[in-house]
């Protein structure tokens, strides 16, 4: 089984990378390869222009290990009351309609604010939705992610810890679930 992880921010320290290396580390201990890739590293300037349908060899190269993964686990902050602009711009330089078919997708959300980025996640599933991926139901979402998240240890609060251990080992098993021929 091969998982990707989606740091879903171009925002350099962010939270979203430093929880995104964690759970890979969880996936790890499950036994799982589970990779991270940042949209810190998305090749922003092949799509300067409004590129829409013209293929960039670093756009294809950067999207390949996405489109060929099992399973997808975004972490998601919250921006402006929703998801981060380069989000979006990711998806709409992914192959239509065929990427994200069937696709099992988890999701993280993480902000500064009280509800841990539940419309920035809630709005992601929509356009998940859209692109017809397989959503799994249980979400984590990181409030006051600064005081609440420690990269080494993970969550502080020990309900939450629990719940983010459940969706990694939860996840896997609805990714080969899924992959079954
Ligand atoms: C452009 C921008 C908009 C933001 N809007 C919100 C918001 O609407 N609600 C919120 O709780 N935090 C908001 N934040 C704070 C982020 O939640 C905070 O940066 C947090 O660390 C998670 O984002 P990160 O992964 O970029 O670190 C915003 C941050 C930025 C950079």
């Amino acid at each position: 089984m091969n998982l990707k992880i989606i740091s879903a921010t171009d925002r350099p320290s962010s939270w979203a990378l430093r929880i995104s290396k964690y759970v890979s580390k969880l996936y790890t201990n499950e036994g799982v390869n589970a990779g991270v890739v940042s949209l810190e590293d998305f090749p922003l300037m092949d799509a300067v222009g409004g590129k829409y349908g013209k293929e960039s060899d670093r756009i294809k190269s950067f999207r390949e290990p996405v489109l060929n993964a099992d399973g997808l686990v975004f972490v998601i902050p919250e921006y402006n009351g929703s998801f981060p602009g380069i989000l979006k711009l990711f998806i709409d330089y992914l192959p239509f309609p065929e990427a994200f078919q069937k696709m099992p997708m988890a999701f993280i959300g993480e902000a500064s604010g009280a509800f841990g980025a539940l419309r920035a996640v809630e709005q992601f599933q929509m356009v998940a939705n859209y692109r017809n991926a397989l959503q799994f139901p249980e979400r984590v979402f990181i409030p006051r992610v600064s005081k609440e998240f420690d990269p080494d240890t993970g969550l502080k609060d020990d309900f939450k810890q629990n719940l983010l251990e459940s969706q990694v080992s939860e996840f896997i098993k609805f990714v080969a679930a899924n992959t079954e021929s």
